[in-house]
């Protein structure tokens, strides 16, 4: 029985040392799991970290690059502004086409600032269909022109002369929006391409196309004597009828520009076009 009760003893005692040592073990591996679990997450932690100070490098090597790509563009614009600016020099240098120069270009390769206003614009006083302003030379002669016309039976009227840059973008865009971009550029001129901004054209019209600007103005008496008589003034028709491939415009009979009558006279003469009688294509 003693013997029976020591063995009992001896199972019990080693049954228990058993339990504990498998409870120590689990104990162990739970321990360790969770140092492990904890040294993972702060890796995790950590490389979030790294990674979130990567991101904010990249972030501001990033906005870098988009201030650089502002920079780029503020100096493309800077530079277009000035290649325009440079581009006039270039001509005036070649042939008094300085910006204020009564033959300054203005088309679809020479452009002017959008800052450019002219320093001597004076309203007409002329019959019109609008209030309108060109430089004063060629406000003079204008009134010349319409008072030659006036004393030969012809009534013109003033329907545009000087506008702003705002102006002709508000115009160009509605041109777009109503005639799609093509048919647009064949019949206004992009900002800052404009004659209407050198304040050294004007757009003529009569009661016989009813105020209007059309192609058959041309063929009026008006529009006939403008074309006959304009250059004795010192304008020319700067956009006339199958030059579209050099000027880059259709066929407009009222848009007068002024260069002197010596400079509108010869081209008169020449049958030429602005741009090629200044060897500008
Ligand atoms: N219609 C002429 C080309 C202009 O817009 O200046
Ligand atoms: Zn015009």
């Amino acid at each position: 029985m003693r013997i029976v009760n020591r063995k009992k003893f001896l199972i019990t005692t080693i049954g228990l040392l058993v339990i504990i040592l498998l409870i120590i073990a689990l104990i162990t591996v739970n321990v360790y799991n969770r140092m492990s679990k904890a040294n993972e997450e702060a890796a995790i932690e950590a490389e979030n970290q790294a990674s979130a100070s990567t991101t904010t490098t990249q972030t501001s090597n990033s906005s870098q690059t988009t201030s650089d790509v502002k920079t780029e563009e503020d100096t493309q614009t800077v530079t277009q502004s000035q290649s325009t600016e440079t581009v006039t020099g270039d001509l005036g240098a070649s042939g008094n086409f300085e910006s204020g120069s009564i033959i300054q270009v203005a088309n679809k390769q020479y452009s002017l600032s959008s800052s450019y206003v002219p320093d001597d614009l004076v309203w007409l006083d002329l019959p019109s269909t609008r209030d309108t302003q060109m430089r004063s030379e060629a406000a003079t002669a204008l009134t010349e022109l319409f008072n030659a016309a006036d004393s030969a039976g012809i009534e013109l009227y003033c329907c545009s002369g000087y506008r702003s840059y705002e102006t002709q973008s508000e115009l160009y865009q509605w041109n777009v929006d109503t005639y799609g971009q093509t048919e647009a550029d064949l019949v206004s001129a992009k900002p800052g391409t404009s004659e209407h901004q050198l304040g050294l054209a004007m757009d003529v019209t009569s009661e016989s196309v009813g105020f209007d600007l059309l192609e058959s103005f041309g063929e009026t008496e008006e529009g006939q004597y403008i074309a006959d008589h304009a250059h004795e003034y010192g304008f020319i028709i700067r956009y006339p009828q199958g030059k579209t491939a050099i000027t880059g415009y259709s066929y407009e009979p009222w848009h007068l520009r002024y260069l002197g009558v010596d400079v509108a006279t010869d081209i008169y003469n020449s049958g030429k076009t602005m741009e090629e009688y200044y060897g500008l294509v």
